[in-house]
Formats: C-alpha cells, sequence, structure tokens
C-alpha cells in the first residue's frame, strides 16, 4: 500500500518535471517537424532501406512538434517500410549491469518493462516498436523489415554483443549504419561487439570474471535464463562515456572522421552523424591491433597522435 502510494507520488513528481522541461524548451527552441527531420535525415545520407541503430538526444534537436513520437516518424519515413530501426531499450533496475546481476529475484518482462535509455527509446518501446529482444539488461528494439531477425536469438547468445545477438547479426545487414542524434562518440553500444567477437584476443579485458545466469519472460510468458557477464569495474572510469573522457571523445571522432568513416549533418537543430556498420566494425579491430580501444589511457593516445591539427580542432567542436 505504501510502495504503490510512492510510486503514484513519484510518478506524479516526474510527470510535473517533463512537463516543466518541456514547456522551458518550447519557449528557448527553434521549433521542428517530423518533415523537418526527415529531410535533414535524407540530407545527410540516410536512405531508403537502411537499417539504424539509433542513439539520441531528444533536446538536442530544438522543440519537436509531436515530441520523441515525432522523431520516431521521422526516423521511419527516411528509412521507409524496407528499411529497419534498432533502438537501445535496455533496462537496468538496479542501475548498472552488476548491481542488475545481484538483484534477488529479478525477472526480466519485455511486456511489462519499461527502458531507462531517453525519450526517444521510451516513445520507440511505447508505440512503434514490433519485436523486442529478450535480454535481462541489454533488450533492444526493432520495427521494420529486419525487426525479427535482429531481435530474435538474443538471449541464446553467448554473450550480451555476441553471436546472435542484435548487434553482431547487424554488423552483417547491409545499409547498416550507427546514427547519433544530438550525442557524442560516447553513448555507442556498437563498440562493445568487436570486444565479443575477439574475447580474450581483446587487448584488454573488459569482463569481470564471474558470470551470472538471469532469468527472462518471452512474450508468451515461458521463462528462461540468459547469460550476463558485468563490465570490469576497474575500467569504467577509463571507458570513452565516461564523463571526464572527453578527451576519447574527441579522438574516436577525429579518428573516424580522418578515415572518412564518420558523415557528419544537422538535423533539426542537432549535430548528428552515422559511421557504416561493417566499416566501423573493421576500423575499430584495426585501431585495437595498435593499442587504441574505447579504454585508451591519455598516454596510449599520446603514443599514436592523429594527424596534425585533427585532434585538436576535433577536441575544440567536440559534443
Ligand atoms: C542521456 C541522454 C538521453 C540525455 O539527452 P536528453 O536530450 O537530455 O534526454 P532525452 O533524449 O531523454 O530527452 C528528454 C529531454 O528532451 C526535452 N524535451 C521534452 N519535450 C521535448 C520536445 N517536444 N522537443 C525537444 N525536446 C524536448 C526535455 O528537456 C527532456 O528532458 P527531461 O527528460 O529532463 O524532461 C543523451 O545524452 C544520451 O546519452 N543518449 C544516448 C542514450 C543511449 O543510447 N544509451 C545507450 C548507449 S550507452
Amino acid at each position: 500500500m505504501l510502495e504503490s502510494l510512492k510510486k503514484r507520488i513519484k510518478a506524479m513528481l516526474e510527470s510535473v518535471r517533463r512537463r516543466r522541461n518541456e514547456r522551458q524548451i518550447r519557449q528557448s527552441g527553434r521549433r521542428v517537424t517530423r518533415a523537418e527531420l526527415a529531410r535533414d535525415l535524407a540530407r545527410m545520407g540516410v536512405a531508403r532501406g537502411d537499417t539504424l541503430f539509433v542513439h539520441s538526444s531528444l533536446k538536442s534537436l530544438g522543440y519537436v512538434d509531436g515530441g520523441a513520437a515525432a522523431v520516431v516518424g521521422a526516423l521511419q519515413d527516411a528509412v521507409g517500410p524496407e528499411g529497419t530501426l534498432l533502438v537501445p531499450t535496455y533496462y537496468l533496475p538496479a542501475g548498472t549491469v552488476k548491481a542488475t546481476c545481484e538483484m534477488e529475484g529479478y525477472v526480466f518482462d519485455p511486456k511489462r518493462h519499461g527502458t531507462n535509455m531517453g525519450r526517444l527509446p521510451e516513445a520507440f518501446l511505447a508505440r512503434a516498436a514490433t519485436h523486442r529482444s529478450m535480454h535481462p539488461t541489454h533488450s533492444v528494439s526493432a520495427w521494420g523489415r529486419q525487426a525479427q531477425y535482429l531481435t530474435e536469438a538474443h538471449h541464446q547468445a553467448p554473450s550480451i554483443f555476441g553471436q546472435g545477438s542484435p548487434w553482431q547479426r547487424f554488423v552483417g545487414i547491409e545499409g547498416a549504419k550507427v546514427l547519433g542524434l544530438g550525442v557524442s562518440m560516447g553513448p555507442v553500444t556498437f563498440y562493445h561487439v568487436l570486444e565479443d567477437a575477439l574475447g580474450d584476443a581483446f587487448p584488454v579485458p573488459v569482463w569481470e570474471e564471474r558470470g551470472y545466469r538471469l532469468a527472462c519472460l518471452d512474450q508468451e510468458g515461458r521463462r528462461c535464463e540468459v547469460p550476463v557477464r558485468p563490465f570490469a569495474r576497474a575500467l569504467s572510469a577509463l571507458r570513452i562515456d565516461y564523463p571526464g573522457r572527453e578527451d576519447l571523445r574527441a579522438y574516436f571522432r577525429a579518428e573516424f572522421e580522418r578515415a572518412g568513416l564518420r558523415v557528419n549533418g544537422q538535423v533539426g537543430d542537432a549535430q548528428a552523424w552515422f559511421i557504416p556498420a561493417q566499416a566501423f566494425f573493421d576500423h575499430l579491430q584495426r585501431l585495437a591491433t595498435e593499442n587504441i580501444t574505447i579504454y585508451s589511457t591519455p598516454e596510449q593516445l599520446a603514443a599514436r597522435p592523429l594527424a596534425a591539427g585533427t585532434a585538436a580542432a576535433a577536441a575544440a567542436r567536440a559534443l
């Protein structure tokens, strides 16, 4: 009784907070529409038939008429019915993978559990997704032609990003692109595909020793167990998405631009970018052979300098 009252109060406060923020952004941001966003995506090179893995910041786009649902609509318009959208709808009820693994009695239910990955993933899950992978920490949602293929085997994958996972299958699809809308090169899950593909050959030990098996339900309510190994805690402050690693984000941006793989554009008011998936994977693999990974220390970066001016220029404009 007390618990449910607490939940209701929390939800009410959250809704008040959201309304206030939306009002603020409506007053200060440029108004952008679904049609304009779809046009911008096409202009930067997103094509019909593409398969996009989308990482986003809604507020970076300006004030979007229709909110996150309109952005989802624009993405659907840009890739068309022959295309596919993949969105991270991860659910981490304890905040981190490790803490979630240690929760007692946790059973992931794709029908009941939402996502804590932001407003676009929430809207996608609620309105557009036709498929959702069965995974207790990294459930991915999808819409479009390849939606089933990309999500159907996640619970059978030997690791979160391993064989059969949405990312591993995504790499092999023609027209697959990782798309960032108003985000830096920090919150990009795709990096981990290489770690799981190389296993012990990856230059950094990224996983904790201990693995867990977490319970999940499928769409019919059948239960299965999925292996999950948490990220090594000692590396978290080095990783590219750690707030203090602007240097590494700037380095990766400059590196992928220099390699001609990162395509930049503007979508609404946001700086946007995409990198084709197979080329992204191949280049990450090449970098790993030179000891450059998303965990590289400033010293390792200094030992492999980018072309003169590139890093500094990128750092200056890094998101
Ligand atoms: C963390 C992150 C989500 C924050 O971005 P954000 O724009 O502040 O958050 P969201 O995308 O959830 O958008 C919500 C914000 O949009 C704004 N907003 C609300 N209505 C809006 C509208 N109609 N138009 C534009 N902005 C609006 C509000 O400021 C809102 O903030 P609030 O939730 O605090 O009220 C983003 O930086 C990020 O990292 N995205 C990638 C996440 C991801 O893919 N993670 C997986 C890999 S690790």
